[in-house]
């Protein structure tokens, strides 16, 4: 199914609800170096975030988009939605949210704000400005399809050891090789039946630095999470050289649709 062919029932009110995405971008981002806070960085002119939240808003089936801002940075973030609001488009709806402390803190606060109608939610991290609209739509179709959590994800190209960590400079021992063909690494938008994903919220604690993934939640509360293909270019910008990836990749977008 292409966006072209919605049903009647992925509109506002339809029997499926509506899909809204929750973007946490609360984060520091202090991999990336000192200065603003990682969503808030610019990639060729425009900040990150705004990469992130037109992508998810670039699915014909996304209603609402959920910004999770710095806690100090919710009115900053208000002002520059508004500055891009030429730039996306006028069927979506945007709130502005400040996080917390850790990224399930964050999405817990996104997940508070969401009207009654909504039945189908993404959690997208701003930190992946660049995931094509068939990946989003692929993941909504999914959950719309029945699946109660669907990951977005792609095979390794690396070989990963298990390691016992050493925090003193010495060589760390490898304790075990998984076998790589059984491995996937996760991307978002991670999509979930929005009763499941609240459910998991509020029952699975947050120790320590509390959950990386959503998803990971869900699967300990016994519920299934399915994969679909990822992409890419949905890769995370965590690192210097990622930004510099990032860049040419919307150089070679910029050619085909200007932004
Ligand atoms: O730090 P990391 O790259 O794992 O963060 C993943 C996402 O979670 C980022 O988009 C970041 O802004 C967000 N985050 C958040 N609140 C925090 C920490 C991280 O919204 N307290």
């Amino acid at each position: 199914m292409t966006v072209e062919d919605i049903p009647a029932s992925a509109s506002p009110g339809g029997p499926a609800g509506r899909t809204a995405a929750v973007i946490p971008a609360a984060g520091r981002g202090i991999r990336l170096g000192p200065g603003a806070p990682k969503a808030l960085r610019a990639l060729n002119g425009t900040p990150m975030l705004i990469h992130a939240v037109r992508a998810m808003a670039a699915s014909r089936y996304v209603a609402l988009v959920v910004v999770v801002a710095p806690s100090d940075g919710a009115g900053e973030v208000k002002a520059m939605l508004d500055a891009y609001e030429h730039a996306l488009p006028e069927r979506t709806e945007f709130l502005v949210v400040p996080g917390g402390d850790t990224r399930q803190e964050s999405v817990k606060l996104g997940l508070d704000v969401l009207p009654d109608d909504v039945r189908v939610v993404l959690v997208h991290d701003a930190a992946r400005p660049l995931v094509p609209v068939d990946t989003v739509d692929s993941v909504i179709e999914a959950v719309r399809g029945g699946a109660p959590a669907v990951v977005p994800a792609l095979p390794l190209a690396d070989t990963v050891k298990q390691v016992e960590p050493r925090t003193d400079g010495t060589p760390e021992p490898v304790v075990a090789t998984p076998e790589r063909a059984l491995l996937r690494a996760v991307q978002t938008p991670q999509g979930f039946d929005r009763a499941v994903l609240t459910h998991a919220h509020e029952t699975v604690p947050a120790a320590g630095e509390g959950a990386t993934d959503c998803a990971g939640m869900v699967e300990r509360l016994g519920k299934p999470v399915v994969v679909v293909p990822g992409h890419e270019e949905a890769f995370k910008v965590t690192r210097p050289l990622d930004l510099v990836l990032a860049e040419a990749v919307l150089a070679r977008r910029r050619a085909n649709d200007g932004f």
